[in-house]
């Protein structure tokens, strides 16, 4: 955080109090957004392509060049809106139409580091008028961030978490609560996915201290109400953590939803990934857009970041 000194004695008292309810609640300073780039990042409607899905070549005939080394981008980009729009009209990846909501959101993303914290600033034109999948919460935005410790985050983002037996998906089994997880974390995995076959907890400890998990921002988001701000970490599941370290600010004005998700670059305690200039990191961005829950969701495929440097997707520089 970039405080100033200032020589008026009630101002410098009213910003040293500013200054420890920042540092006490984890809320970041205001960047200055004038000039940082925008990149339009495309989010669609997958329906229920889950990694097992995109894996199996019956199913998605791009799965053997996958394995062979292509990413999901290096043969989608650009075919976004055409993808989302086919799902989202009902495919065989969507039984029945999703009425009212669009293929295709574009995503406007800036990112940006000062000396405590990374930043990312993302802004989309709200839909309204689709059915509610959850009635509580207007939108929420997600940031899935990887350091290059699960290889499939780095080849497929969010995909990497994604499988078919999670809520909502193909072969979820009835009542079924699974979230996202990480191949890593089961016995084996079939084209159903890896299931409740979770392996012991020492081993989750080993990968946990080992970074192989992927950590998530999100804003939860209703007009007129401040932010809130859930992260965690997705590893045998979705886990939650309440360390205040990600803090959410939203604003939604003409339609659009304007919203900066941001995180201290040093991790303390488990769950978290050090953030580092010289890295590069591999993020996806997920929207619940109008209500949407679970896999009703728009989502990106996968991103590079850096800090800094050059060479990457998106390039936070310092502010
Ligand atoms: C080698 C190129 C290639 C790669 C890599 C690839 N795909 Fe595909 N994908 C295709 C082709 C070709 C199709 C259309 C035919 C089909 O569905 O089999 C397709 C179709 C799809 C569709 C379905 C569109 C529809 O309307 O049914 C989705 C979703 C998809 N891919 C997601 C992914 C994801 C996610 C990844 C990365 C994990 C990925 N693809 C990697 C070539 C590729």
């Amino acid at each position: 955080m970039r405080f100033q000194s200032f020589d008026h004695p009630r101002r410098s008292t009213a910003l040293a109090v500013l200054a420890a309810l920042a540092a006490f609640s984890g809320t970041a300073a205001a960047i200055d957004w004038t000039g940082a780039p925008t990149t339009e990042i495309p989010v669609f409607y997958p329906g229920q392509a889950s990694w097992e899905w995109v894996m199996t070549e019956k199913d998605h005939s791009g799965a053997p060049n996958f394995r062979a080394g292509k990413n999901c981008k290096a043969c989608h980009d650009g075919e976004q809106a055409d993808i989302g729009a086919a799902v989202v009209a009902g495919s065989r990846l969507s039984p029945g139409p999703v009425a009212g909501r669009p293929g295709m959101i574009p995503l406007h993303v800036q990112t940006a580091h000062d000396a405590d914290r990374l930043y990312f600033r993302l802004r989309w034109k709200a839909g309204s008028g689709a059915t509610p999948f959850d009635a509580e919460v207007a939108a929420r935005v997600t940031v899935m961030i990887d350091d290059g410790s699960v290889k499939e985050a780095a080849r497929a983002g969010c995909w990497g978490s994604c499988h078919d037996d999670g809520i909502g998906m193909a072969s979820a089994p009835e009542g079924s609560q699974i979230s996202k997880y990480l191949s890593a974390s089961r016995v084996k995995l079939t084209r159903q996915g890896g299931g409740e076959n979770i392996k012991p907890e020492a081993d989750l400890a080993a990968l946990r201290n080992s970074g192989a998990f992927l950590e998530y921002w999100q804003a939860k988001l209703n007009p007129g109400q401040p932010a809130l701000a859930a992260s965690g970490y997705i590893l045998d599941k979705r886990h939650r953590l309440d360390d205040g370290a990600v803090s959410a600010q939203a604003e939604f004005a003409g339609g659009e939803w304007t919203v900066v998700l941001s995180r201290p670059l040093a991790a303390s305690g488990g769950g978290r990934k050090p953030l580092a200039p010289g890295k590069t990191y591999t993020v996806g961005f997920a929207v619940h857009d109008d209500h949407a829950d679970h896999r009703h969701h728009h989502v990106s495929f996968e991103y590079t970041l850096t800090l800094d440097g050059a060479g990457s997707d998106l390039i936070a520089t310092a502010r």
